[in-house]
């Protein structure tokens, strides 16, 4: 039986704000999501016992049922138990370069990859629809890790309408080694601070919906427009990361006092990156602010933006 080697690259958020409360507990999101060309690969193997292994070259990922992509198969496993009688059980393997709890969807693309990957293995013909209803019992941004590219996300960011293709432009990306911001504490800390401004009745959402579509983002992603793009980059999220990681606002302005499209820390951070118009360009810039900051907690990436999301290797 073969084994699959599957790329699975990182996401940006372009765009994210929150609406208001979910009956689930989770938030109401209008978001632009974006896959990047910076991405892990996943090696999917068949092996003789009947159990699924996970081993990550970073130290950082941990290999227990905590992991993502653990879950993604202990998923497909319940889902499908005939297939892992018939087949065996996994192992899993991540090559880790997406840095880890960065606001980039790591984890969630990797998971993204297993659904993938043990479909293909298991040879179950599952649909691009039912691929994204298993990935959403997973994680709110793992849909979008399926099939990538550029995407208006709503709901809990499971909701995708595909918009067009951006990958003529680049991004730098820098995140601080040592800082992590925990998600259900960035959404915990919003909701306690800005609970009041959330949309609360069902009909307000619709009309509030209804006006992030037609928002001056997608319209500009739909021109192809990076210099609007770039002046319309909007992150909630930043309202609480910032004020309470100082280092990451400087961070922030350093990349925007450069040649820069726009600038915008992404999902609930602590990565920020800036878009711009070449790969040189991302590259001067990376060095540029890497000198300027002279931080050696700071590490730097350059990456295009993507059409796709989970390949073949
Ligand atoms: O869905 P996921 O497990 O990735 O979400 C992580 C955390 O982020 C949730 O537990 C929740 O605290 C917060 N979240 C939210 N609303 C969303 C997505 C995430 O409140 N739409």
């Amino acid at each position: 039986m073969r084994s699959y080697s599957l790329i699975a690259p990182a996401k940006i958020n372009l765009y994210l704000e929150i609406i208001g409360d979910r009956p689930d507990g989770y938030h109401e999101l209008a978001m632009v999501l974006q896959s990047i060309s910076l991405a892990d690969q996943i090696d999917i193997r068949p092996i003789e016992i009947d159990t699924i292994f996970v081993q990550c070259d970073s130290a950082a990922v941990p290999n227990d049922n905590t992991n993502l992509a653990y879950r993604a198969a202990a998923l497909m496993a319940q889902q499908f138990p005939e297939a892992m009688a018939q087949y065996g059980g996994v192992e899993i393997t991540i090559k880790k370069r997406i840095p880890v709890a960065a606001g980039l969807a790591g984890g969630s693309t990797d998971a993204a990859a297993v659904l993938v990957g043990l479909d293909l293995l298991w040879q179950l013909g599952l649909t691009q629809g039912e691929l994204e209803d298993l990935a959403a019992q997973i994680g709110s941004d793992v849909p979008f890790c399926i099939k990538g590219g550029t995407a208006l996300a709503t709901g809990r960011g499971e909701v995708l309408s595909p918009l067009v293709n951006l990958d003529n432009l680049y991004v730098v990306l820098a995140k601080y080694r040592s800082l992590a911001i925990s998600t259900p504490w960035a959404y915990k800390t919003y909701r306690t601070q800005f609970g009041d401004t959330y949309v609360r009745e069902a009909e307000d959402l619709q009309s509030r919906r209804q006006r992030v579509h037609s928002g001056g983002m997608v319209s500009a992603i739909m021109q192809r427009d990076g210099a609007k793009i770039g002046q319309l980059l909007h992150n909630d999220l930043e309202k609480v990361a910032l004020p309470e990681h100082p280092e990451v606002l400087k961070l922030r302005e350093a990349f925007a006092s450069q040649n820069v499209l726009g600038t915008m820390m992404s999902g609930s951070g602590p990565t920020v990156f800036a878009l711009t118009e070449s790969e040189r360009q991302a590259l001067e810039v990376a060095e540029t602010v890497r000198k300027q900051l002279a931080n050696p907690d700071l590490d730097f990436w350059t990456a295009k933006l993507s059409s796709t999301g989970i390949t073949l290797a």
